[in-house]
């Protein structure tokens, strides 16, 4: 028995970790958000102070040169060739990214499809130019970078811009006469790359024979087309150069005579129909891998598409959600461990009838659920101010998990229940699936702030339970009938003032809803619930009232006990309605 409840622990657990693992839309735009950071902050990347932000097996592919494999040749593309852009003081043809704005963003887990427009500086000329860059992302399980396919957007207008724009200032800086910006782009792409290869591309690592032979070498070859960055050309040496610092061995080859596997001719039907990623891009696609779709006829593989990409509405009918199968059996398991200590320690529980002892063991569970609701409540109570948040949002969920959840486990639990209790919980219950419904369809966030109101009327009866309890505890007479009075009176001044509350704030903020025929339904059931609930809840209260009465009289003539007398009206009344 112990073996069995150890494994079912475990299994919860193991269940609850694995949720973590999946990812919400927004922690991939917090991702995106810091992918964007790192790279118009390339340098902290570098030297190590922020985490990259590539998985080791990155795979990536940049239109206008070519595919990079793994995370340190990509680091060295995405972040190094502009740190070291930066650090130089003479005018580069590729700018220094300075910051951002977001254009466009698409996130459907675990791939985003973003569009940055980037600031790119040219410090010599003191100017900034933007450029775009629409980037498809996948991400893995950590949030790293699997693959990238990014598109420098206009790439070849921004470069035919810019041109004339630094030539001048090159001129300056190679004391050339020349107002050629074809010859200016080309000496100071060989000045550049020939500076590099005769200070790091040395020994084993050396490419030109002499600096000369390299100075030779680039002023012959084309500068090439902007879109060429990727192809056998001056162009494609110069974006290379910046690396070679890093790794010689590996880079000195790309601004060598023969371009190494970077700068080499290219086949354009072959480069367009190669699919380099080891991660697929198609979001659909990316969370089934080829060993699970193995044996899986297509058609069942487009109908798990459509599985996957099912959004989950409140009233969807998918799969049942977890927690509340968690929470019903929880309930179970406090009703028995309440129904045992009251075996234990209460004597007067042993006399009572079944009905009543059930009924107590409700009181005492509703009186903790009820408490820990309103906390939860009260740490999320700035909604009603319009600050919203994620914890917020989620706390107001579990609040009315906990309270519809307790509800229908009282209506099952209880041996019998009065219309007007029923009504009440019936009332609550659907009050709950109301306005959750119509919060994620419309997602209009003041419906937050009418549930949090809503759900005080059920969180704030701890004294009418308490009361109830020690009535039914045979507890002293005298406080029994004090406890009482005041739940009667801070139960109905509660209800009214959260009732009026709630009206107001519906009419004030949720004006959509009395306004717009389409979502009028929604206020005319707000109403219609309130006065239905508000009727149960004078009558509780005047139960609750009527029954501190009792004891009352009970105290004055104490020859009937007021246990006993439960077939009086007022016990009857208030035995099934205590709850309202
Ligand atoms: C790393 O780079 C960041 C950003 O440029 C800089 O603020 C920080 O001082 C650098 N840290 C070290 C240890 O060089
Ligand atoms: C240009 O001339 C200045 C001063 O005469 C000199 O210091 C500099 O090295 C020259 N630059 C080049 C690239 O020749
Ligand atoms: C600039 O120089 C290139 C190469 O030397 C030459 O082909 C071109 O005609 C020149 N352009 C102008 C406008 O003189
Ligand atoms: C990922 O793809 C690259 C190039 O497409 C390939 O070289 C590499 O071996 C692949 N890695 C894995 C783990 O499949
Ligand atoms: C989707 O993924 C499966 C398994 O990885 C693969 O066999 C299939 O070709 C993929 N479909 C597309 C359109 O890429």
């Amino acid at each position: 028995m112990p073996l069995c409840t150890l494994t079912a622990l475990l299994t919860v657990f193991q269940l609850l970790v694995s949720v973590s693992a999946f990812r919400q839309p927004y922690e991939y735009l917090t991702a995106i958000q810091s992918f964007a950071d790192a790279f118009t902050n390339p340098s902290s990347v570098i030297n190590g102070t922020m985490t990259s932000p590539l998985a080791e097996d990155v795979v990536g592919r940049i239109d206008v040169t070519t595919t990079f494999v793994g995370q340190e040749l990509n680091t060295e593309y995405l972040f190094g060739l502009f740190v070291e852009g930066a650090s130089e003081t003479s005018t580069q043809l590729i700018g220094s990214p300075s910051s951002y704005t977001t254009q466009s963003l698409v996130v459907e887990p675990p791939v985003v499809a973003v569009s940055l427009v980037n600031q790119l500086r040219y410090p010599t000329i003191d100017s900034s130019f933007p450029l775009q860059i629409d980037l498809f992302i996948a991400f893995d399980d950590d949030l790293k970078i699997i693959s990238y396919d990014a598109i420098l957007r206009r790439w070849s207008e921004f470069f035919t811009y810019l041109v004339p724009l630094i030539t001048p200032q090159i001129a300056i800086e190679l004391n050339s006469t020349s107002t050629n910006s074809t010859e200016l782009i080309s000496m100071k792409t060989a000045m550049d790359v020939c500076a590099m290869s005769t200070e790091y591309c040395t020994d084993a690592n050396q490419v030109y024979d002499s600096n000369d032979a390299c100075m030779e070498f680039m002023t012959q070859i084309p500068f090439g087309n902007p879109w060429e960055g990727g192809m056998d050309n001056g162009w494609c040496r110069y974006i290379h150069k910046n690396m070679v610092k890093y790794r010689p061995e590996v880079h000195c080859p790309h601004i060598g005579p023969t371009g190494g596997d970077m700068c080499i001719a290219r086949d354009y039907v072959q480069v367009t129909e190669d699919m380099p990623f080891n991660i697929t891009l198609l979001s659909y696609n990316a969370s089934y891998n080829a060993l699970d779709m193995k044996n899986i006829p297509d058609h069942n593989q487009d109908e798990l598409v459509a599985i996957e990409t099912e959004i989950v509405y409140m009233t969807t009918v998918a799969f049942y959600s977890v927690s509340c199968v968690i929470y019903m059996l929880l309930l179970y398991v406090l009703a028995k461990a309440v129904e045992f200590l009251f075996g234990r320690y209460s004597l007067s529980y042993g006399t009572m009838s079944i009905t009543n002892q059930r009924n107590s063991v409700t009181y005492v569970m509703a009186i903790f659920l009820t408490g820990g609701a309103l906390t939860l409540q009260l740490i999320s109570s700035p909604v009603l101010n319009n600050r919203y948040t994620f914890a917020a949002s989620g706390m107001l969920k579990l609040t009315a998990l906990v309270i519809s959840g307790l509800y229908i486990f009282e209506l099952t639990y209880r041996i019998s229940m009065r219309w007007p209790l029923m009504t009440h919980h019936f009332c609550t219950i659907f009050a709950i699936v109301l306005l959750l419904s119509v919060l994620s369809y419309t997602r209009h966030p003041a419906l937050m702030g009418a549930g949090e109101i809503w759900l005080f009327q059920a969180t704030t009866e701890q004294s009418v339970f308490v009361g109830l309890l020690m009535y039914r505890l045979d507890c002293s007479p005298k406080r029994t009938r004090n406890v009482l009075y005041f739940a009667a009176v801070q139960s109905f001044i509660f209800k009214l003032g959260f009732a009026a509350y709630l009206l107001g704030f519906w009419a004030k903020h949720l004006a959509q809803f009395h306004s717009s025929p389409n979502d009028i339904a929604l206020s005319v059931l707000l109403v219609v619930l309130t006065v239905l609930l508000m009727g149960t809840q004078v009558y509780g209260a005047g139960a609750v009232w009527g029954l501190a009465k009792k004891v009352d009289r009970f105290m004055k003539n104490p020859s009937i006990s007021p246990v006993e007398s439960s077939k009086s009206h007022s016990t009857l009344v208030f035995e099934e309605l205590h709850k309202v």
